[in-house]
């Protein structure tokens, strides 16, 4: 018995399907997982007849609701903690002219035939006298077990079937570490336009599992490869290529920014970080400048890098919220850290960096280690000895100053209130004064030092306290106590 069938769903499944007198199959993902021993929560039933039927008696019997698409003549329902989707087995031939298809009812096989890859159309028996018994008519099983992606049909009807199947066969092929078959990576780079038609929602949500496996540059090559990265993602293909001036020549950015995604894929799962690696350096082709005597220099990409980011985010429809301003912000720090470590590493240069950083210092120091793919072992041994340095330093000056989170110890509030003013251009003074001198190192980051230098700042432009003489001390109340922020 496989162990996996072993499970009240598919015993009812089971029960259900004889009693009507179809055939029932689990197939796809769930079958594929359970021979690559990772475990799933996806099944997916085809049943030879109506799979919106099957459902919704398989529904009543366990007592779940069921969701019927009827258009795509498909229903799904939750049980415990998987979710369960019936098809009925098609048949489908296209017709030239049209993207619709035209839909038969079919057998299995039918069905397995167009599916998109071998090692995604095996299928157990669910019903009584075949229970378990094993249906792999296009060699799944071999497929997997030699690591190849390969379509039951001719890849250029499997791929024009549906397009989107090119960047699954790139994803599953990076995922599992598979190699995609000659014939279907021909067909890729012939067939690579009709992604035109897919919506980039689809196409995104593939890049993504690339970006989250385990060396997604594997994925990126092959985008590359098949012609497929041009169409998707231009500015990240014309990272590619060395230019010669005067016998120097630069580094290929394309393969150093999949270096540095690798590398941050060792440290972190987190989809943001791994953006943040792959684009660091898309702001290099049109920064790139020869300069005689200098060498080749990308002056800004760093700030340039970081204004592409919402052009390429809004392309991709990926969030254009919180996390893209992450990656935006991590693409615009990202020389900083080593910047600090060329000269002495100074702690008002530290503060500088904590400030602008704030939560994200951490992601940032990882993305600026990655970075370091130089192949001179003594270059990277003295940089590594550098970033463990400024790491020490950002830990102790935080503990000391506390900037990660700075909020000026004298709010703007205070300094209206202090001097009778309202909002404008003498509070962003005084409030830029105080939090240059504390991140100079000239205060501490304190309410007391902060408010002397408010009133010292404030005499400079003119301004004098409202009412009663100032003192030059801090008034105390539990009111202004509160804004301090030690508080
Ligand atoms: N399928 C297909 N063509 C597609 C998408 C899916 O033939 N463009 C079939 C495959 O048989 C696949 C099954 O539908 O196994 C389920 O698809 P999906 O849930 O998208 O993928 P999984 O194979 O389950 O893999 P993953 O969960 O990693 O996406």
């Amino acid at each position: 018995m496989i162990d996996i069938l072993d499970k009240k769903i598919f015993k009812t499944v089971s029960e259900i399907a004889d009693s009507e007198g179809s055939k029932a199959f689990v197939i796809g993902g769930y079958v594929r997982d359970y021979f690559l021993g990772r475990p799933s929560n996806d099944i997916d039933i085809v049943v030879e007849g109506s799979g919106i039927e099957i459902a919704e008696k398989v529904g009543q019997a366990l007592g779940s609701k069921v969701s019927v698409f009827k258009n795509f003549g498909t229903a799904m329902l939750k049980y415990r903690n998987s979710e369960i989707e019936f098809v009925g087995a098609r048949k489908e031939s296209y017709r030239a002219n049209s993207r619709k298809p035209i839909v038969e009812n079919g057998t299995i096989e039918d069905d397995q035939k167009r599916r998109d890859f071998t090692i995604n159309a095996l299928a157990f028996s669910l019903n009584k006298d075949t229970y378990g018994c094993l249906s792999d008519p296009f060699g799944g099983i071999k497929d997997l077990q030699d690591g190849l992606i390969r379509t039951p049909l001719d890849p250029d009807t499997t791929y024009s079937d549906d397009p989107l199947r090119m960047i699954r066969a790139i994803r599953f092929a990076t995922q599992l570490g598979f190699e995609i078959v000659p014939e279907s990576l021909d067909s890729i780079k012939r067939n690579r336009e009709r992604i035109s038609i897919l919506s980039m929602e689809r196409i995104t949500d593939e890049l993504n599992k690339i970006m989250m496996s385990k060396t997604p540059s594997r994925g990126f090559v092959l985008l590359d490869e098949t012609g497929l990265l041009h169409l998707m993602l231009p500015q990240l293909a014309n990272l590619k290529g060395v230019e010669t001036m005067e016998g120097r020549g630069h580094k290929d950015n394309f393969s150093h920014s999949l270096k540095v995604l690798d590398n941050v894929a060792e440290k972190s799962d987190d989809l943001w970080l791994r953006w943040a690696a792959l684009l660091h350096d898309i702001g290099k082709p049109s920064t790139k400048k020869y300069e005689p005597g200098a060498g080749w220099t990308f002056h800004s990409h760093d700030y340039i890098g970081s204004k592409m980011i919402p052009q390429i985010f809004r392309h991709l429809k990926l969030p254009t919220n919180e996390k893209m301003k992450y990656v935006q912000k991590l693409v615009l720090l990202h020389l900083r850290p080593i910047a600090l470590v060329q000269d002495e590493v100074t702690d008002s240069a530290i503060r500088r960096l904590l400030f602008d950083a704030g939560d994200d210092i951490d992601d940032l120091m990882t993305l600026c280690e990655a970075d370091i793919t130089s192949k001179n072992e003594k270059i990277v041994k003295k940089h590594k000895k550098n970033f463990a340095l400024v790491r020490e330093k950002l830990v102790s000056v935080e503990a000391k100053d506390r900037i990660r989170n700075f909020n000026p110890p004298v709010s703007g509030e205070i300094i209206m209130e202090t001097f009778g003013i309202r909002p404008g251009k003498n509070v962003g003074i005084i409030k830029e004064a105080i939090k240059n001198a504390i991140l100079d190192g000239k205060i501490p980051n304190e309410y007391e030092a902060a408010y002397r230098l408010m009133l010292e700042t404030g005499e400079q432009i003119g301004l004098k306290p409202a009412g009663k003489e100032s003192t030059g001390k801090a008034p105390t109340s539990e009111a202004e106590e509160c804004t301090r922020s030690s508080c």
